[in-house]
């Protein structure tokens, strides 16, 4: 493949916020060059797009541009017939405007992992070329600040929330808007009522995604986000454990109730690599969850391996996935599922 091809075929891997198709596919993309120093040039039209969803296209181009191997810089040119551009609000696909895609996090047990895998999922997906936001749908108990090593508060301009911006996505979080140190007592109508503000009214800009990181269970929450937000997809995450896979099984009944398709099962705290003698160790047992996947008739997504290092860079708010070598690697195969389950 030539560096030309190499940039075209990752530009093709970003979505038209207007729909139709990725970039190249729509016609929005021209002129592609790959100059001998490896500079890298093309125009990209605006045409029709808010000026807040051209400006998060281009930089999806040029982040994408750039991370093509032998490409060392890259230039490009917005161009745009009208700019009279419709609102971010008129790119309405699903069931609130601008998200094209939802996707929720679900287990039924506690601890399992849920928003680790939730936000190394989102990251990777935005590795991927896509715009994507998490949304830490834990109210009572909410990890994302410290995965994504979020420090500030959240910011309210107008009425309207402004997520924070970390590891290429944007994300937020109950977490950032109340005092960590003082327990929340809500009522669960309250609490999913909380939920539905933070999706709705955020300024998320245009999203490929929203990922959803869920309580734990099957209660109040995950109903009302399953039948108001109605999921382009559900993940569901459970150790191999069987005990864990019990309450997965009734998470994924849960969301056959309310007809939300679950994308499939992945196995989280897998086998664990002694760091010392290199020996693997199936602690929670092997293969039950890649077995419980098919009596449950869903996909079976891979899994992801117990491994200290994730432990220590979740709670250092560097999430593996945007790093390099095997975990990185993991979340890659996963979000490489999740965004065909999606459709992106
Ligand atoms: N694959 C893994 N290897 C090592 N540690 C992990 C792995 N996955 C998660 N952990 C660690 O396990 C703990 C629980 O993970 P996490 O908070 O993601 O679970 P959860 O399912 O979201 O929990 P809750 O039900 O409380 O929301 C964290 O300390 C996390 O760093
Ligand atoms: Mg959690």
């Amino acid at each position: 493949m030539t560096d030309r091809e190499a940039v075209v075929t990752a530009l093709a891997a970003i979505a038209d916020p207007s729909g139709g198709g990725d970039i190249v596919a729509s016609g929005r993309v021209s002129g592609v060059v790959v100059k001998a120093d490896g500079s890298a040039g093309l125009v990209l039209s605006v045409e029709a797009l808010a000026r807040d969803v051209a400006e998060r296209l281009n930089a999806a181009v040029e982040l994408a541009v750039r991370r093509v191997p032998g490409v060392t810089a890259a230039r490009i040119i917005l161009t745009a017939e009208r700019d009279t551009a419709p609102a971010a609000a008129d790119v309405r696909t699903g069931p609130v405007p601008g998200i094209r895609t939802i996707v929720a996090i679900a287990s039924g047990k506690g601890g399992v992992g849920k928003s680790t895998v939730a936000a190394n999922l989102a990251v990777a997906l935005a590795r991927r070329g896509l715009s994507v936001g998490l949304l830490d749908a834990d109210i009572y108990g909410p990890s994302v600040p410290t995965l994504l090593g979020l420090t500030g508060r959240g910011k309210l301009e107008g009425k309207r929330l402004q997520p924070a911006a970390a590891h290429g996505i944007t994300a937020l979080s109950m977490g950032m808007m109340t005092d960590p140190t003082k327990a929340i007592i809500w009522r669960g109508p309250m609490a999913a009522s909380a939920m539905m503000q933070m999706v709705e009214q955020t300024d998320w800009g245009v999203l490929d995604t929203l990922v959803i990181d869920l309580p734990p269970g099957t209660g109040d929450i995950q109903l009302t986000m399953a039948q108001k937000l109605k999921p382009t997809g559900a993940v569901i995450v459970s150790t191999p454990q069987d005990l864990a896979l019990i309450d997965a099984r009734r998470a994924i009944a849960m969301f056959g109730e309310v007809k939300v398709p679950v994308i499939g099962l992945v196995e989280n705290m897998s086998s664990f690599v002694c760091p010392a003698c290199g020996v693997r160790t199936d602690i929670f047992g092997h293969g039950g969850a890649a077995a419980a996947a098919e009596a449950a008739g869903i996909a079976f997504l891979g899994g992801i391996p117990l491994d200290i290092a994730i432990r220590t860079a979740s709670d250092a708010g560097q999430p593996p996935a945007a790093g390099e070598g095997a975990l990185a690697e993991a979340f890659a195969a996963l979000a490489e599922q999740v965004a065909a389950g999606l459709g992106l």
